[in-house]
């Protein structure tokens, strides 16, 4: 029976690169839709970027675009990068669409007609200095429980600790540097503790997350015992400034990510449909039959298992047949570092040359389907790429392919291949079907186990009997043909089973078989008698460990080095706002960022000491008439008055960002007159050697520090 089968992964932000750690979901994701299609289902595989919100808002102003410019830019990367790796959407399109936005209205429209929305004024932080509502994410201070400084608000990086950002101690706003103000405006809220939610979520969820036990008992958790009422409603709306969509009859209110992002699932299917005439309702619509299947990171679990299902179910359209979650991915067992150069983004692997099908190979043979973190353990890669992939599957082909070539004109046996074939190699087309259903409950790790045993077995054949040493006997011609094709035939079937891992190799082994595009079927065969074959072309390289060396310098290098020894606050464009852990990767991304190196002869103490280096409040900051590169400063040293500096920054910073943050500034500096007036200091900003790349970032004392204050 064929099967209608939507797939998605999640979607990613529009506003950093695809590292490895997303990979992992992608090639998940890519290698189960693949092995559905070899099945002969129809089953399509939809992602987007998911390109509303603060973070792409900021980040595409800091870098003088607009949101369109930047998501569009991004798109292009992201694709680039999912190409580069194999995965192959049906369709990869944007939240940023007619259709998306056509889904968010619709779904909203049907909620509130259901009297599922409800309007609360709340208290946000506010910067007054940027006209803007905080996201926690974008507001820091000192930590309520530990006191480590430069916390962000909603948790804790130092001793793990939840809580609200009005809980911060001296807050302050990442965006401005400006003292956040508490405001009350008017919030939408999805009635998620409606007993109906509760009710419907307490059967239904559980259906969600039959594949996952774990997954399962997290709901438990969630929901709590019967009677208990642990679900809150969920804020779904956001005050303007904003990038998305705005809330039909609510002007200057703006959907929150959970009713844009995964709506962004139907938006790309419906794209898709249009474009391929397909009926969007027979996937989507109430009842249907098809199976509709999100592949998420165990982060977003909560979203995906409670919210989305309930606000589907709440607006009349079908819920998911299931979700299925993974965990994170560590590196040699620690989180992703910059530092240690483990932070590796899809492209950098790709432009330093590696075969984006080894870490396919090696993702699969460590997913069960569970949501376990996975391990890239980088020798271990090395040592079970080159084992598993050239030593064992590659070298069957390669030890029969020169002969059958050289001897038999490229074909195969004549006769009684059939019979050779399963007396001498029993079990390796039987195979087939239990294969398929690791597969098809996502344990490509045991799928793999089971494909190299059968390898194994087929090398234990190739030993036992030695076509290089029958070769050069006399009367062993024929046995050498029925040898050899039997390893040819079973390299074919071993194609097969490795084929949704490795597409692009398992397309070479076609070329060199002489065959169409293998299906799952094709293993109740072999090929047919005196079958000719191409010329061998060796199908894979070992893996150097060397290039593991230099991927690992160039993930390092890229940061490396700065000219002056410093901390910087991070950027304010955060990766994700609502992950703590993909957060925390790309935190700790941007702190590492900030090792630095000096190689300048030594000074003396004292020729320190001449420096007067001061704390100093941006009390204003202008655009320069006629200056490509500057912004004029007013300084406030507090009781030394105020300077007015000339500061070669606009091209990282607009003048509105600095208004009331904190900097340093050389005090002591001669003034210098400047075809603008003249400046009378200097701010401090580190920079890459050749002051280009990858920015500028200006200094920021640490919080508590006040105007005026000296730098020691
Ligand atoms: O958590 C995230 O990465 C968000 N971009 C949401 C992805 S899932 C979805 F629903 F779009
Ligand atoms: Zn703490």
């Amino acid at each position: 029976m064929t099967r209608k089968i939507l797939v998605t992964s999640a979607l990613p932000y529009a506003n950093g690169a695809i590292h490895l750690g997303h990979l992992v979901e992608y090639i998940q994701t890519d290698i189960w839709t693949r092995f559905q299609k070899m099945r002969g289902h129809e089953c399509w595989f939809v992602c987007a970027d998911d390109t509303h919100g603060t973070p792409i808002m900021l980040r595409a102003e800091k870098e003088g675009l607009t949101p369109e410019q930047l998501i569009a830019r991004v798109h292009a990367e992201h694709s680039r990068d999912f190409a580069g790796f194999h995965v192959a959407f049906d369709n990869y399109y944007t939240t940023h669409s007619d259709e998306t936005r056509h889904y968010s209205e619709d779904i909203y429209g049907k909620l509130k007609a259901a009297g599922l929305i409800e309007v609360r004024s709340i208290e946000q932080y506010y910067d007054p200095a940027k006209q803007m509502f905080l996201p926690d994410r974008f507001i820091k201070g000192e930590c309520p429980k530990c006191g480590a400084k430069d916390q962000y608000g909603d948790a804790c990086e130092s001793c793990g600790a939840a809580y609200a950002p009005t809980e911060l101690k001296n807050p302050y706003s990442a965006v401005s540097g400006a003292q956040p103000v508490l405001k009350s405006s008017d919030h939408y809220f999805f009635k998620l503790s409606d007993p109906r939610c509760q009710e419907y979520l307490r059967h239904a969820t559980r259906e969600v997350c039959k594949a996952q036990p774990e997954a399962i008992n997290k709901l438990q958790e969630w929901l709590g015992e019967p009677g208990e009422n642990k679900l809150t409603d969920w804020d779904i709306s956001r005050d303007a400034p904003y990038f998305g969509f705005e809330i039909p009859g609510a002007p200057g209110k703006f959907f929150y990510v959970w009713l844009d992002a995964p709506i962004g699932y139907m938006g790309s299917f419906k794209n898709f449909c249009t474009k391929k005439g397909l009926d969007f309702d027979a996937f989507w619509g109430k009842g249907s039959a098809a199976e509709l299947y999100h592949f998420i990171g165990k982060d977003i679990l909560y979203f995906h298992a409670l919210f989305w299902p309930a606000e589907l179910e709440h607006a009349g359209y079908r819920t998911p047949t299931s979700v299925f979650a993974h965990g994170f991915l560590t590196v040699d067992g620690a989180k992703m570092s910059k530092s240690r150069g483990t932070f590796i983004t899809a492209e950098s692997y790709l432009t330093q040359g590696l075969n984006p099908e080894w870490l396919r190979y090696y993702f699969a043979a460590k997913l069960n389907g569970t949501m376990e973190d996975i391990d890239l353990n980088l020798d271990d890669f090395v040592s079970r790429v080159n084992s598993d992939l050239i030593g064992k599957y590659i070298n069957i082909a390669s030890r029969a392919a020169g002969f059958i070539a050289k001897r038999f004109g490229g074909t195969l046996l004549h006769a009684h291949l059939n019979e050779r074939f399963h007396a001498d190699l029993p079990g390796i087309a039987d195979a087939a079907e239990e294969i398929a259903g690791h597969y098809e409950a996502r344990d490509t790790a045991r799928a793999l186990r089971r494909v190299m045993a059968l390898a194994d077995q087929v090398n234990q054949y190739v030993d036992k009997h030695q076509p290089w040493a029958l070769a050069k006997q006399e009367g062993q011609e024929a046995r050498l043909h029925e040898v050899c094709s039997v390893l040819i035939n079973a390299f074919r079937l071993l194609t097969i089973y490795l084929k949704p891992v490795l597409p692009k190799l398992a397309q070479r082994a076609e070329e060199f078989l002489n065959v169409a595009p293998l299906h799952w079927a094709d293993a109740g065969h072999l090929l047919p008698p005196a079958h000719l074959i191409n010329t061998y072309e060796h199908l894979m390289q070992r893996i150097d460990p060397k290039q593991i060396e230099a991927l690992i310098a160039a993930n390092r290098e890229s940061l490396a080095p700065v000219t002056v020894a410093i901390t910087v606050s991070p950027a304010p464009t955060v990766a994700d706002q609502h992950s703590p852990q993909r957060h925390a990767q790309h935190q700790q991304a941007t702190e590492d960022k900030m090792q630095t190196q000096t190689d300048q002869p030594h000074i003396s103490i004292d020729d320190f000491g001449k420096i007067d280096l001061r704390i100093a409040r941006i009390a204003d900051a202008q655009h320069v008439e006629g200056a490509d590169k500057l912004i004029r400063l007013t300084l406030d040293l507090g009781a030394d008055g105020t300077r007015n500096v000339f500061a070669g920054i606009k091209s990282a910073y607009d003048p509105a960002q600095l208004v009331g943050r904190l900097t340093v500034m050389v005090a002591n500096l001669a003034p210098r007159k400047m075809k603008f007036g003249l400046s009378e200091g200097m701010v401090l900003a580190a920079s890459d050697s050749d002051g280009k790349s990858p920015g500028l970032f200006l200094l920021s004392p640490d919080s508590g520090a006040q105007p005026g204050m000296r730098v020691k």
